[in-house]
């Protein structure tokens, strides 16, 4: 089978890469990514002799018509699975825009192209599925009961939420209209290796390491819940394999934390892990709050359980442990990564928090 992996250079689509090649060696993988601050080649360095020869990376934008359009023309792609995307809600409330062009616009684009290659006449090519890998986000914000279903409204917040969305709708609109072979797949937080560190984890982590600040945004009681990224990654798996065209599945590891706790458990789990009696509570700084923070998110992932067999694997508690060792072996990692462009953002924006 020939897959394309777009966004494969950042975290999800890494973890990804690395989970289909291992689990499908018959499986060859073309991964598309622009490289934007978030993308990371160097991701790739640590795949087998034999993986490697399954997978080929291309440096481009999912909505330069031509390029994907050459590679469908080479590769005949049987799935694609959409990861590519702005997506840090901070960073779309300083810059909607960009937030739009790829998660609105590149999907069109990118189905678009997929359309063309996958329809014959009134017919589509047996077999293939486009997989827009989206959020919980789209649905927006909870009380502190209840879950989002995959009947849950619409009702985006952010700029990012809302870009997500029209990803989702244009999508859908496509198996609608088209009869285009999508499924829309919707997960909450992730995390695990390979994670940026300007999102929750990974940023509490390297800032605590440094001892600097931990800025909690408001109260620190919004709740995500969080899903280790492995997790996710067999959920997808799964999806290609039996999900139903045109269906939407939610992911969720029923891993339901408020921010504070997961900051003070990351924390705890580092003192003991470095012995370093410096990274304590006194760090945590409690901050003013993101504009239209969401407050709670929680999503019942019964449909993918019932129909699928999907089963998440790891409790929040031991997907942590595994994140924050890996962390701590790729210091160097990190160092490459908040480098440049990001690191002058992070400064301008946040620096007098
Ligand atoms: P990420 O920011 O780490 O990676 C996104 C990747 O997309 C980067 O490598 C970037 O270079 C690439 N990219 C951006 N614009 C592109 C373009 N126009 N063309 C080609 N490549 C482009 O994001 P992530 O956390 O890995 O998220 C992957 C997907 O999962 C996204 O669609 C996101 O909305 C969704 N998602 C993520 C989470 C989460 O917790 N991380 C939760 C729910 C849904
Ligand atoms: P984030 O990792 O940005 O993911 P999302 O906003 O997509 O859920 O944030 C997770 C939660 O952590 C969210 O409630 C915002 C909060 N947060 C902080 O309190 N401080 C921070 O520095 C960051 C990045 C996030």
């Amino acid at each position: 089978m020939n897959v394309l992996v777009t966004g494969c250079a950042g975290f999800i689509g890494t973890n990804f890469v690395y989970y289909y090649l291992r689990n499908h060696k018959d499986s060859f993988i073309v991964g598309l990514d622009k490289l934007t601050y978030a993308g990371n080649i160097q991701n790739f360095s640590n795949l087998k002799e034999e993986e490697k020869k399954n997978f080929i990376f291309v440096k481009g934008d999912i909505s330069n018509l031509e390029l994907v359009n050459y590679l469908f023309s080479v590769y005949d792609f049987d799935v694609v699975v959409n990861f590519a995307a702005e997506s840090h809600v901070d960073r779309s409330i300083f810059d909607p825009a960009t937030f739009v062009l790829t998660n609105v616009l590149g999907v069109q684009s990118l189905l678009s192209v997929a359309m063309s290659f996958w329809k014959k006449g009134d017919s589509w090519k047996s077999g293939k599925k486009f997989i827009q890998v989206s959020t919980d986000e789209v649905y927006g914000s909870l009380g502190p009961d209840g879950y989002f279903t995959e009947e849950t409204p619409l009702d985006p917040h952010s700029p990012y939420s809302a870009s997500k969305a029209g990803g989702d709708l244009i999508a859908k609109s496509y198996y609608h209209t088209f009869g285009m072979p999508v499924i829309i797949t919707r997960c909450s937080n992730n995390y695990g290796p390979y994670q940026f560190p300007e999102k929750l984890i990974p940023l509490m982590v390297w800032n605590a390491l440094n001892h600097k600040e931990l800025p909690v945004y408001g109260d620190g009681k919004n709740v995500r819940d969080w899903l280790y990224v492995e997790d996710h990654c067999r959920a997808i798996d799964l999806v290609i394999e039996k999900g139903k065209i045109g269906e939407v599945y939610n992911i969720g590891g029923h891993n339901e934390r408020e921010n504070i706790y997961v900051v003070k458990k990351i924390i705890e789990i580092l003192r003991n892990k470095t012995g370093d009696s410096k990274i304590n509570e006194s760090l945590i700084k409690f901050v003013k709050d993101r504009p239209g923070h969401d407050r709670r998110y929680a999503m019942d992932p019964k449909k993918i359980i019932n129909e699928l067999g999907w089963k998440h694997s790891f409790s929040f508690e031991e997907g942590l442990e595994i994140t924050i060792d890996w962390y701590l072996n790729n210091l160097d990692w990190v160092r490459s990564v908040i480098s440049g462009d990001y690191l002058k953002f992070y400064e301008k924006n946040y620096s007098n928090r």
